[in-house]
């Protein structure tokens, strides 16, 4: 079932009487990176996942966000919605403001499941990442700076076996809206560095990382899972930066082997 909220296209799955999880998507993607989790985990629990403002179906607005109202956003959502202490799961830019609703809120959340992503914000290296980003996105247009980001995202057992799906995402994300996609690049480079809340963390959280992610690889997520009290850290073999998607069934195991212990 889908609803708009506060403008965003959000879309429930399961009954809302069962223990709710809120999926957040990473960039450029929309919440259909998630189908494979819901699919599964709508049977016990009620699925909440939405597109992030300006990217999907969500709408472009004037384009200029921040990682504060993304997590305005998630605020406003579990607000609507009543629920009540759900499970927070996001992956990379999903986990961006996921851990910042953590820094900002824990007590909203009931547990967290942080895929491939980061604490840490862009260095001067990153944030001249997003500038040229842009830059070539009003060159270029979308589609090339969407096919070369997503061809980095996913591993090449992926891509090999997986061709079709694999250029659907290519294809879907070139046709967002390229202000709604610099907006969300925008987002990002501003983000503020949630690192040192890690050690704060009470909330149980399960860490996923794919064992070929070139963007946050096992080395930049083990650590954060080490930062974080008793964090439970999985590695996703077979698997890019796009577990979800790249290796479904070993995160759907981690996921429903972690909540199954809460
Ligand atoms: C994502 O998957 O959300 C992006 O890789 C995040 C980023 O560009 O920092």
């Amino acid at each position: 079932m889908k609803e708009i909220i506060n403008g965003l296209s959000v879309f429930l799955e399961g009954d809302s009487k069962n223990k709710s999880i809120i999926f957040l998507h990473g960039f450029p993607y929309d919440h259909t990176m998630w189908k494979a989790q819901i699919d599964e985990l709508s049977e016990k629990y009620f699925c909440v996942t939405y597109d992030i403002r300006g990217l999907g179906e969500s709408p472009v607005g004037d384009g200029q966000y921040t990682m504060e109202s993304f997590v305005d956003d998630l605020e406003t959502i579990i607000k609507e919605l009543k629920l009540e202490k759900p499970i927070l799961c996001g992956l990379s830019m999903g986990g961006y403001i996921g851990l910042r609703a953590l820094e900002r809120m824990e007590e909203k959340f009931s547990a967290a499941i942080l895929c491939d992503t980061r604490a840490d914000a862009d260095g001067n290296e990153g944030k001249l990442k997003r500038a040229a980003a842009i830059k070539r996105i009003n060159t270029e247009g979308l589609a090339p700076f969407a096919k070369d980001f997503i061809t980095n995202c996913f591993g090449d057992n992926y891509k090999q076996h997986n061709k079709e799906e694999f250029e659907k995402r290519i294809a879907k994300s070139s046709g967002f809206n390229p202000v709604g996609v610099k907006g969300s690049l925008l987002a990002m480079l501003g983000r503020n560095n949630t690192t040192e809340y890690l050690s704060k963390i009470k909330t149980p959280t399960l860490v996923i990382c794919g064992e070929n992610d070139a963007l946050t690889p096992p080395a930049v997520m083990k650590p954060l899972a080490e930062k974080i009290n008793r964090a439970e850290f999985v590695i996703i073999k077979n698997s890019g930066h796009m577990s979800p998607i790249e290796n479904p069934r070993e995160v759907n195991d981690a996921i429903t082997k972690f909540l199954d212990r809460l």
